[in-house]
């Protein structure tokens, strides 16, 4: 098993997000579509990059070192909850720690959201 956290001051992606190509440039179709039907809440861009970024960390990679951002694809079930799509890139990462399960939870609260990821 390993893991990942990762923690992000909101306000940076107000800024961030001045940018009409900061969406393109590093969030999956899955997670812009997602982003969209929520109305472009700043939480939930800030959570989505909390947790691609904790995912990197529970596989041990650095950004740009393998897996782009924008290849890291957080989904949602029916209830809301966020999981991760492995496809192959992933799957061949997952592999390559032993593991074969990848878990992640995002929450926000106030100036800060932050995600948690498991692999085992
Ligand atoms: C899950 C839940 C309790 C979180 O509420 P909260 O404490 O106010 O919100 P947090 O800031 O801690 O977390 C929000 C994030 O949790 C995640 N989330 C949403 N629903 C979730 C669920 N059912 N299970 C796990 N994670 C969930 C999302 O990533 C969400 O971020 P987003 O809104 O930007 O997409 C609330 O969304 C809820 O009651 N959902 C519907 C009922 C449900 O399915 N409950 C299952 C409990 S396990």
């Amino acid at each position: 098993m390993q893991t990942g956290v990762d923690i992000i001051k909101i306000s940076r992606f107000e800024k961030l997000m001045q940018d009409d190509k900061f969406l393109n440039k590093y969030y999956s179709k899955i997670e812009t579509e997602y982003i969209n039907k929520k109305s472009n809440k700043i939480e939930t861009i800030a959570g989505l990059y909390a947790a691609k970024e904790a995912v990197l960390k529970a596989l041990g990679i650095g950004i740009g070192r393998g897996l782009d951002l924008k290849e890291i694809a957080i989904n949602h079930d029916d209830n809301g909850a966020p999981f991760v799509e492995v496809d192959a890139k992933m799957q061949y990462y997952l592999n390559a720690k032993g593991c074969s399960n990848i878990s992640v939870s995002i929450s926000h609260d106030g100036e800060y959201a932050i995600s948690f990821c498991v692999i085992n």
